[in-house]
C-alpha cells in the first residue's frame, strides 16, 4: 500500500486541501481523495447530493457512494456533509449500512450539517416530470437535486436536516409545502400521471430518518472553523466538475451548486482565503454524462474510437448506470477550469484507458462559425457549434500501463502526453493515475 507520505504530505502551513474535477464530472477525484485523506484530519463534501458517484477501491473490496464523502472509508478521519449538500436520508442510511456491512466503522466520525437542506420524493416527482418535457430536459440524475436547491433558494419550501428533529415543526412546515408541492406536480403533469404526496406519511417517514440521522447532526461549520484553530487539515472533495458549476459551468446543463471550489466558503463555513492548495483532477480523455454540449465528443459508433475508450474506461455512471458520452481532451476547455478553480496542481486519471487507441487527439482551439477561437463561450449555443480543431499525437497502443509506479516507467509517448497537458494548462502535473487501486499511482 503507498505511504501517506508520497503524496505530496502537506506541510504545517498547507492545512487546506481541495480536489476539484475539471471536466464535466467522473475524473476518478473518490480515489484521489481517499489517498490524500491519509494526509488529512477531516474530509469535506460541500456540494451535490446523492447525485455524485465515487467508487473507490479500498484493499480489493469496491465501494459505491453518492452521498457520503469518501473519506468515510478510513475511520482515522471524520467526514462532514457541509450546509451546502443536499441530502436525502434514505441514501445516507444505506450507505452507511454498506460501509458498517463491510466492518468500517460509521459513528462520530460522520457530521452532517444541521443547515443541510433534504430532498424529499417530491424534488424526484418534479423533477421526472419537468425531465419528461424533451426541449427542456438536462438529463438529470433523477435524484431530486434540482427542485431541492430550488426550493432552499425560493425559501418558501426548503426544510433543512435540523428540522427533521423537531416532530412538531416538521409537521406544520410539511402540512404547508405539501399541497403546495402536489398543486404544482399535478400543474406539471397537464393531467397525466403524476404521484401526490400525503403530509403526515411524509412526516411519519423523515421523523424516522431524523432518528437515524441524529447522532452525526451538527452544527459542522462551527466544528470546522474550530478545527482550523486547533490546526487540524481539511481536505474538500467537490462532487461533479468545473465544468457542471451553476455560475461557471455550460448553463443550463450544469448541476444545480457550486462544483467548483466557489462553493467551499458557502458550502461549509470555511473562507476561501483559507484553502492552501487545489488539486485539479482530469481524467486523460473527457466524458460527459447528461445533455449539454461537448465539442470534442466521438460519436464513431459501436466499432469506433469512442466505444472502445468507454469499454476500457467502464464509463457507465455510478448513479444512473448511463452509458458515458466519450471524447478527447479538450485543452481549451481544461484551460477555462482551471482557471476557474484556479488550481495548483494536476492530477490526470485514467491514463492507461488510451493504452486502447493508436492515434490520440487533443482540442487546441475552437471553429465557431468560422471563427477560430480559444476561449470557452459562456453560451451553450455556441459551444453546440464548435468544431474541435485537432491535434493529432503518437499513442501507446497496446502496451499497458497498469504496472508503472514511477514516471519514467511510463512509454515516452504517454509521458509526452502528460507534460503537454502541464504545459498547455501552465500547472504542473504532481500525480497520474494508472488504474483503480490506490498503488497504481504515480507521483512525481
Ligand atoms: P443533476 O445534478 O442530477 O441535476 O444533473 C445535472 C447534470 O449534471 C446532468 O447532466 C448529470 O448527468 C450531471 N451530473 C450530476 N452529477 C454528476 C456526477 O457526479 N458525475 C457526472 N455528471 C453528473
Amino acid at each position: 500500500m503507498m505511504s501517506s507520505s508520497a503524496i505530496g504530505s502537506a506541510t504545517p502551513s498547507e492545512t487546506c486541501t481541495c480536489v476539484v474535477g475539471l471536466q464535466w464530472g467522473d475524473e476518478a477525484k473518490g480515489k484521489l481523495v481517499d489517498l490524500l485523506g491519509e494526509d488529512h484530519d477531516i474530509v469535506v463534501r460541500y456540494n451535490g447530493g446523492a447525485n455524485a458517484g465515487h467508487t473507490i477501491v479500498r484493499d480489493g473490496r469496491s465501494f459505491k457512494l453518492s452521498l457520503l464523502p469518501a473519506g468515510v472509508l478510513n475511520p482515522r478521519l471524520t467526514s462532514v456533509i457541509g450546509n451546502g449538500v443536499v441530502v436525502y436520508p434514505p441514501r445516507f442510511i444505506e450507505e452507511v449500512t454498506q460501509i458498517r456491512e463491510a466492518g468500517i466503522e460509521v459513528g462520530g466520525n460522520l457530521m452532517v450539517s444541521e443547515r443541510a437542506h433534504v430532498v424529499f420524493p417530491y424534488h424526484m416527482e418534479e423533477e421526472r416530470l419537468s425531465e419528461t418535457d424533451s426541449e427542456g430536459a438536462i438529463g438529470t440524475t433523477g435524484r431530486g437535486i434540482g427542485p431541492c436547491y430550488q426550493d432552499k433558494v425560493g425559501r418558501v419550501c426548503g426544510i433543512r436536516v435540523g428540522d427533521l428533529l423537531s416532530p412538531d415543526h416538521l409537521r406544520d412546515r410539511l402540512r404547508r409545502v405539501v399541497p403546495w408541492k402536489n398543486r404544482w406536480i399535478q400543474a406539471l403533469a397537464s393531467g397525466g400521471n403524476a404521484q401526490v404526496f400525503d403530509a403526515d406519511k411524509l412526516t411519519q417517514e423523515y421523523l424516522h430518518y431524523g432518528e437515524s440521522l441524529r447522532p452525526h447532526v451538527a452544527d459542522t461549520c462551527q466544528f470546522l472553523r474550530q478545527s482550523l484553530q486547533q490546526g487540524r487539515r481539511i481536505l474538500f472533495e467537490a462532487a461533479q466538475g468545473s465544468l457542471l458549476d451553476i455560475d461557471h459551468g455550460t448553463y443550463p446543463f450544469v448541476t444545480s451548486s457550486s462544483s467548483s471550489p466557489a462553493g467551499i466558503w458557502s458550502g461549509s463555513g470555511v473562507p476561501a482565503r483559507r484553502l492552501t492548495r487545489v488539486i485539479g483532477v482530469v481524467k486523460a480523455y473527457t466524458t460527459r454524462v447528461g445533455r449539454g454540449p461537448f465539442p470534442t465528443e466521438l460519436t464513431d459508433g459501436p466499432e469506433g474510437t469512442g466505444e472502445s475508450i468507454r469499454r476500457k474506461g467502464r464509463e457507465y455512471g455510478t448513479v444512473t448506470g448511463r452509458p458515458r458520452r466519450v471524447g478527447w481532451l479538450d485543452l481549451v476547455a481544461l484551460r477555462y477550469a482551471a482557471a476557474v478553480s484556479d488550481v495548483d496542481e494536476l492530477a490526470v486519471t485514467l491514463l492507461d484507458v488510451l493504452s486502447c487507441v493508436r492515434e490520440i487527439a487533443i482540442c487546441t482551439a475552437y471553429e465557431i462559425h468560422g471563427e477560430r477561437r480559444s476561449d470557452f463561450p459562456a453560451d451553450a449555443r455556441q459551444l453546440e457549434a464548435a468544431t474541435p480543431v485537432l491535434e493529432y499525437l503518437p499513442g501507446w497502443y497496446g502496451e499497458e500501463l497498469t504496472q508503472a509506479r514511477r514516471f519514467a516507467d511510463l512509454p515516452s509517448a504517454a509521458r509526452r502526453y502528460v507534460d503537454r497537458v502541464a504545459e498547455e494548462l501552465g500547472v504542473p502535473v504532481g500525480i497520474v493515475s494508472v488504474g483503480p487501486d490506490r498503488d497504481q499511482t504515480i507521483i512525481r
